[in-house]
């Protein structure tokens, strides 16, 4: 039996704007609307991947450089869009996912400065026809961003990304709002500084908007 293909929302953002609460929201929401849902996230997100994603994140691959960062995100992401994503969607299923191909395109690109016809590469490399149908980016000034990170991970160090200073992170942001100048129909930027409530209202709100969805009513918060 063939089903119609599910739809791929993706969230991005610096750190510490609740992209995982906000995952968990839209995978409630969706689901009491009676679809089939994967939340998911990058780097990571099938078993090759997640042990990747400790190689990332745990800085071993930073001596490397930025090119060979970008290319393990990529071979992260590949057997990501393949073992999880792709055949999740060709079920029918909306896939949920925190964190994709914009971030290497921020991080990597706009502000690692890695060439952006070798990333253009990678993409379609890792996951050839595949853009999210809807990104929201929760979009929150760096000072607040860090300190959120900060407290969420208390006692851990912070991670390769984490650790950059302000600067960094207030070009990753700028880079992000960038993109979502460039393409009006993908993108949608939130207002992430507010409580989770609000967020996920204005979420909720694009979500109906631009897909035509109707979700099931809820209790005032
Ligand atoms: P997070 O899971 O806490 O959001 O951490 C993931 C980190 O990895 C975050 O700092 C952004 C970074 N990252 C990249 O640099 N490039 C990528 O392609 C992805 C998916 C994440």
């Amino acid at each position: 039996m063939t089903h119609a293909r599910g739809r791929f929302l993706t969230l991005e953002g610096g750190e510490g704007g609740g992209k995982s609460t906000q995952v968990r929201r839209l995978a409630e929401a969706l689901r009491g609307a009676g679809r089939d849902v994967v939340t998911t996230r990058e780097p990571g997100g099938s078993p090759g991947a997640e042990r990747l994603r400790e190689v990332l994140l745990s800085g071993a691959a930073e001596r490397f450089g930025p090119d060979a960062e970008a290319v393990l995100f990529a071979a992260a992401r590949a057997d990501h869009v393949d073992h999880t994503i792709r055949p999740a969607l060709d079920a029918g299923k909306w896939v949920v996912c925190d964190r994709f191909m914009d971030s290497t395109r921020v991080y990597q690109g706009a502000v690692g400065k890695v060439d952006v016809r070798f990333l253009s590469a990678l993409e379609h490399v890792a996951a050839p026809n595949l853009t999210p149908d809807l990104t929201f980016i929760l979009d929150v000034p760096p000072e607040i961003g860090l300190e959120r990170a900060a407290a969420r991970g208390k006692g851990a160090a912070a991670d390769r990304f984490e650790k950059e200073g302000l600067a960094f992170h207030a070009a990753v942001r700028a880079a992000f709002l960038d993109l979502a100048r460039g393409d009006a129909n993908r993108y949608v930027v939130i207002d992430a500084t507010r409580p989770a409530d609000l967020v996920w209202r204005d979420i909720r709100a694009a979500l109906e908007a631009r897909l035509g969805l109707t979700l099931p009513a809820e209790n005032a918060a």
